[in-house]
């Protein structure tokens, strides 16, 4: 079997085979993108990306806003979809499995996806949505998810994909945001061999907002009430659509991101820069050819889904694969099962996913044939080294380099990681800035740590291409999360670079990545305090051995005492506020909170507690008395458990 990697003076490098196949294999590219890094880009949107017209300036600079190739026209779908018909219509687009073992996979040809595209674009149409107009999208990993956004895109509509496990609440609060039109949705979906609803959470959500329509996909076969049916619509509409032609700057699609407050931020993403970069960095980081096939795992919900499970790989036009369920169903062998089946060459997937299945054994992987894969990723939150030396040996076989890719929602587009032709590959080390792209870390004043000093990680002009165009209607808090430096964009993460190569150290605000997941400290709080029976709560993150962090909560209740009752009731409550994504993992409840004169709850004390640390001075605490009641609540329970 080839070997992609080898070990060079105690280090994980690209061998001869992957260097020969690399799409970039020599250092140069980072000094010669770093000379023109406006040039360099220019070169890669003229290259990889069709274009209507060219851009008049490539790049405008008014901070905190910045466009790329602006004056530039073009259509995504076109670029996802048309450009490849001629030689490669009736390539596989992608492939869909669906979680019930008894049903068959599907695949879709390029040609097949085009005409589908172009029919519900058609629908859209003909229900009203218009160049610039937002279409709520709340679906589940089914090939439908992939067909409406990119019909967003055909028509200039926006889209804004809202995962489908977030609540009735969650996804009302986005409709409401950017005032959707259409909502469309699923009656459902299948989730560890369980049916899942979906349509009466989407119902509830649309109800007294801006949407005028739903359109559902029956994937469970229910009977639908006033909703249209997404299937006999299709039929019905033409199928053919002419691209709508859009500005470089133009909104694609807005996702909503979890911030340092209660209320979930619209990152904003536009259409030229954003092609431009998920092109490339899909291209480059898993060495895409056209006949690869890879499979992200991330849900559409998310950003990666977006860029990698769907937009980077059919700009590229390969083959990207999409499951629709758990991955321990039927058992912990589904996914290894998934990649032999279908020969995948590239996967990616996030941490937690893989420290699950190190934990479940490696006689799961082991009963299938990996032999087909080329790369392995990782993203979305800190990998131990652990949990990368497992995926190395146990997924890779030794033979395929591990791309720790770092980004965010708000990057578009990953920005720091080893190119597979370039290395190296170190555990728990992401590596560079992606060519083209700068990031270094400075205090809390803005100047410069030294080599190997931790601090926060920022990114410098030329901002990258895919970067975020604003935070949806909201330029102050744009402003204030993102450029407290001024001129230099801010990634709320902590790192270090030492020897040239980056290490992530964690998020640097009140944010928390559960399994991966994005979720506020702020956002929980604002929830649970809703509930008819909390008077206050405070809520951290406590580290956990599978999904990296779980936020516990503290509650104080308006009267009478905590019980295992009430631990449910919020917990349920949390689940129909945001999501079951965000429940609680574990609920104190506690007289009072620990507080600063000014009333500010310190959950750095909650913090030390919890991990059973000195919680330092507590001078500054107006009932520092509290502390040790805490200290013994958390003990008993603990002993409890
Ligand atoms: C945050 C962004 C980017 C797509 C999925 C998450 C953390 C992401 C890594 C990595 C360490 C990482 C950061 C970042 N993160 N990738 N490879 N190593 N941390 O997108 O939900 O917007 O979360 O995820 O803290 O800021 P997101």
């Amino acid at each position: 079997m080839v070997k992609y990697v080898v070990e060079k003076n105690g280090k994980l490098m690209p061998s001869n085979e992957m260097k020969k196949i690399a799409w970039v294999s020599d250092e140069k590219i980072y000094k010669d993108a770093e000379k023109n890094p406006v040039k360099f880009w220019e070169r890669l949107a003229e290259e990889g990306i069709s274009w209507e017209k060219k851009w008049k300036k490539p790049y405008v600079e008014k901070l905190p806003y910045f466009e790329w190739f602006k004056g530039g026209k073009l259509n995504f779908c076109f670029n996802c979809l048309d450009r490849h018909l001629k030689n490669n219509g009736n390539k596989v687009a992608l492939i869909w499995v669906p979680e019930p073992t008894g049903e068959k996979t599907i695949k879709l040809t390029y040609k097949q996806l085009h005409e589908k595209v172009c029919r519900f674009a058609n629908v859209l149409k003909k229900n009203g949505v218009r160049k610039g107009d937002a279409v709520s999208i709340y679906l589940p990993m089914i090939p439908e998810a992939l067909i409406v956004m990119l019909a967003c895109t055909r028509i200039g509509a926006i889209h804004s994909v809202v995962f489908s496990a977030f609540s009735a609440d969650a996804l009302k609060s986005r409709i409401e945001d950017c005032k959707a039109k259409i909502l469309v949705t699923s009656d459902g979906y299948y989730r560890r061999g369980e049916e899942e609803e979906l349509l009466g959470k989407a119902k509830e959500a649309a109800e007294k907002t801006t949407i005028k329509k739903i359109i559902v996909v029956r994937r469970l076969g229910k009977k639908l009430d006033k909703e249209l049916d997404f299937e006999e619509e299709i039929k019905k509409a033409k199928a053919d659509c002419d691209c709508e032609t859009v500005n470089s700057e133009d909104i694609m699609f807005i996702l909503y991101t979890s911030g340092t407050t209660g209320k979930p931020k619209g990152i904003v993403h536009d259409t030229g820069g954003y092609a431009v970069q998920a092109y490339w960095t899909c291209k480059w980081n898993f060495n895409l050819h056209d006949d690869d096939i890879m499979w992200c795992t991330a849900d559409v919900g998310w950003i990666t889904g977006h860029s990698y499970a769907f937009y980077g790989p059919l700009l590229n036009g390969c083959t990207t694969l999409v499951y629709e369920g758990s991955p321990d169903f039927p058992d912990y062998g589904r996914w290894w099962k998934i990649i032999q089946d279908n020969k995948v060459t590239v996967f990616y997937t996030a941490p937690t996913a893989i420290r699950m299945f190190m934990k479940a054994g490696d006689e799961w992987p082991r009963k299938y044939n990996l032999g087909s894969l080329k790369i392995l990723g990782t993203v979305g939150e800190p990998i131990n080294e652990e949990a990368w030396m497992w995926y190395f040996n146990r997924i890779g076989s030794k033979r395929c380099p591990v791309i720790d890719t770092w980004w965010q929602t708000e990057t578009g587009g990953t920005l720091i990681n080893s190119l597979p032709g370039i290395g190296p590959f170190v555990p728990t080390v992401s590596g560079r800035s992606f060519p083209g792209t700068r990031h270094i870390v400075v205090d809390d004043k803005g100047k410069e740590v030294k080599n190997g000093e931790t601090g926060n990680l920022v990114q410098l002009s030329p901002f990258a291409p895919g970067m975020l165009h604003g935070v949806y209607k909201n330029h102050e808090k744009y402003v204030e999360t993102y450029w407290r430096f001024k001129t230099k964009y801010d990634t709320s993460d902590g790192a270090y670079i030492k020897n040239g190569l980056i290490r992530m150290t964690g998020r640097t605000d009140d944010v928390m990545k559960v399994a991966g997941h994005r979720l506020a400290t702020a956002e929980l709080e604002d929830a649970i305090s809703k509930d008819n029976s909390v008077a206050e709560c405070a809520v951290v993150p406590i580290a956990d051995e599978i999904k990296g962090q779980v936020p516990v909560a503290f509650v104080v209740l308006k009267s009478g005492e905590g019980s295992e009752e009430i631990e449910k009731e919020i917990k349920k409550f949390v689940d129909k506020k945001i999501g079951p994504t965000a429940r609680p993992a574990k609920i104190y409840f506690v007289e009072d909170l620990p507080k600063t004169r000014s009333g500010k709850i310190m959950r750095r004390i909650l913090k030390a507690l919890l991990n059973n640390e000195d919680p330092g001075n507590l001078m500054t605490l107006i009932n520092p008395e509290i502390v040790e009641k805490i200290k013994e609540i958390i003990q008993k329970s603990s002993e409890k458990a």
